[in-house]
């Protein structure tokens, strides 16, 4: 029998007093992917950060291809053949996509300088192979999450790693992305390499994985060929009790418009996009990443200007291109890439929570440090937020729980109009219907609600009204009682209109 490609046994590791893990166990084969699950805050990446050399183990054993070993850098560990795919993107913004894919490891050629054209020719002999059309002599700076995540990947494959670790590398991808993905996955494994996948989605756990292992809490709880288990025996398994995938909205008294956008136009971006949400109301923009839908909620919020067109909140105009203006017509958005875009990650997560309600209750001298620390602590409670204090550093927490924080900033600011986008990526199963809970008791006070959802279940189960766009236009307007998953992706990838 061969030595398999990975085995960690009872690896702890803790920082100061919190235990990030207590007992990490895996055993992946070769030509095996094998899924790593468990709620935000198990463990999941601190394991995969030990493998990677970026965390030095406090106990516990760690073999790579039969072999004992101690990583105390991400170099050594990527000699060894170890590539990962980080949960947030590393990519360097000022350098070109080819530099980036051969960071830290240039060809050099005679005379020690570096080969360029041989890089650039390795590029693009591996986007082929991947199906790429990045621009390689792009900056990174300024690519979507999901070209991103796809550099990422044609990094870990120009490695030619015997172990590939993916840290939720499907977040931010559309359908036709993560295909692709699975088909490299696929083709790797059947090379005989090891792969690592870890996912909140089951369908991508089930669609793709032969072996599932499942964390609770910094622990190991079991391991099982994905052929013998089922999505509800995983689900107990992590969370230790039964939880609904899906909260459906509780249908609300529909009122007034609260906000009104009319024939917005960015050319290039997108078109004539008019739409109407009223309070209580639940509004779903659909369709595939790269459509325009974050691009029009960025427009509405004034973070990205407009060509024409017009926004209004109440019956009052929103000026253009200006987020304080949207706020003060009461507007909040709870953007796509939270990490980047919503967090203070060197900031306490009581203090990124009230974060935004300070900014406005200040001006009234309305604040005091004891209505601050309720309400962080409201809110942090009640979506689940797994920190040891309020206090912790925003870094410190696991991606799914900065997801949430960011989620309780805006929720706090408790907005007339709410435009929020992906409200449950990277969130696990337990609170993701909570948060679902969460945005229909808002819709219920009388909130008017724009959510951004690539999840189709996600869409069904909480708009009111579907919108889907496609390459910049909305293409069809969808009524709950009308929706299907079929006719929402049918407008999503097809040009002509489906209804009205
Ligand atoms: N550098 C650190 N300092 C302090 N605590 C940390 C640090 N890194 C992780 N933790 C804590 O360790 C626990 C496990 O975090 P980890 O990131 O491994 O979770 P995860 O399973 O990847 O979750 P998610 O699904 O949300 O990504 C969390 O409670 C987190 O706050
Ligand atoms: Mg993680």
């Amino acid at each position: 029998m061969d030595e398999p490609v990975l085995v960690l046994r009872d690896v702890a590791k803790s920082f100061g007093s919190v235990v990030a893990l207590r007992s990490g166990t895996i055993t992946v084969q070769r030509g095996s992917i094998h899924a790593l699950v468990g709620e935000n805050g198990a463990g999941k990446s601190t394991l995969v950060k030990i493998v990677a050399g970026l965390y030095q183990r406090d106990a516990g054993v760690f073999r790579l291809d039969g072999e004992d070993v101690d990583f105390t850098s991400t170099a050594q560990s990527k000699a060894a053949g170890v590539a990962v795919i980080y949960q947030e993107p590393t990519l360097f913004p000022d350098l070109s996509v080819t530099e980036n894919i051969f960071m830290g490891r240039q060809p050099t050629g005679a005379l020690g300088r570096i080969d360029r054209s041989a890089m650039r020719h390795e590029v693009e002999r591996l986007f082929t192979r991947l199906g790429v059309t990045i621009d390689p002599d792009r900056p990174a700076e300024g690519l979507s999450i999901a070209d991103q995540q796809v550099i990422e990947i044609a990094k870990a494959v120009a490695l030619d790693a015997k172990l590939l670790i993916m840290d939720e590398p499907t977040a931010a991808l559309s359908g036709v992305e993560v295909d692709r993905l699975f088909a490299i996955a696929r083709s790797l494994r059947d090379e005989g390499r090891g792969l690592i996948f870890i996912s909140h989605r089951f369908d991508e756990v089930f669609g793709l994985c032969d072996t599932v292992t499942v964390m609770r809490d910094g622990a190991y709880i079991a391991t099982n060929a994905i052929a013998d288990t089922t999505v509800d025996a995983i689900v107990r398994q992590m969370v230790g009790r039964e939880v609904g995938d899906l909260f459906p909205k509780s249908p609300t008294q529909v009122g007034e418009v609260m906000l009104s956008v009319d024939s917005l136009t960015m050319p290039g971006v997108f078109h004539d996009i008019s739409f109407d949400v009223r309070a209580g109301e639940i509004v779903a923009l659909a369709g595939l990443v790269g459509a325009g839908r974050s691009e029009v909620a960025r427009a509405v919020f004034g973070v990205d200007p407009y060509r024409s067109g017009t926004v209004t909140v109440q019956g009052t105009t929103v000026p253009g291109g200006s987020p304080i203006a949207a706020m003060r017509a009461g507007i909040a958005l709870v953007p796509e890439d939270r990490r980047k875009q919503g967090l203070v990650v060197e900031d306490g997560v009581g203090r990124n929570i009230t974060l935004a309600i300070r900014r406005t209750l200040s001006r009234f001298g309305l604040i005091t440090t004891g209505m601050e620390n309720r309400a962080a602590r409201e809110w942090a409670s009640r979506l689940e937020v797994k920190t040891y204090a309020l206090d912790s550093v925003a870094a410190t927490l696991s991606g799914g729980n900065q997801q949430k924080v960011v989620l309780a900033k805006w929720l706090a600011t408790e907005p007339d109009v709410l435009i929020i986008d992906e409200p449950t990526r990277g969130i696990d199963v337990g609170t993701k219907s909570e948060v679902h809970r969460l945005l229909s008791e808002l819709a219920g006070q009388g909130m008017a609600i724009l959510m951004i959802s690539s999840e189709l279940p996600e869409v069904l189960g909480m708009a009111d009204r579907i919108l889907v766009m496609r390459e910049g236009r909305i293409t069809a307007e969808i009524d709950r009682k009308d929706a299907t998953s079929e006719n929402v992706m049918f407008a999503a990838t097809h040009a002509s209109e489906l209804s009205s």
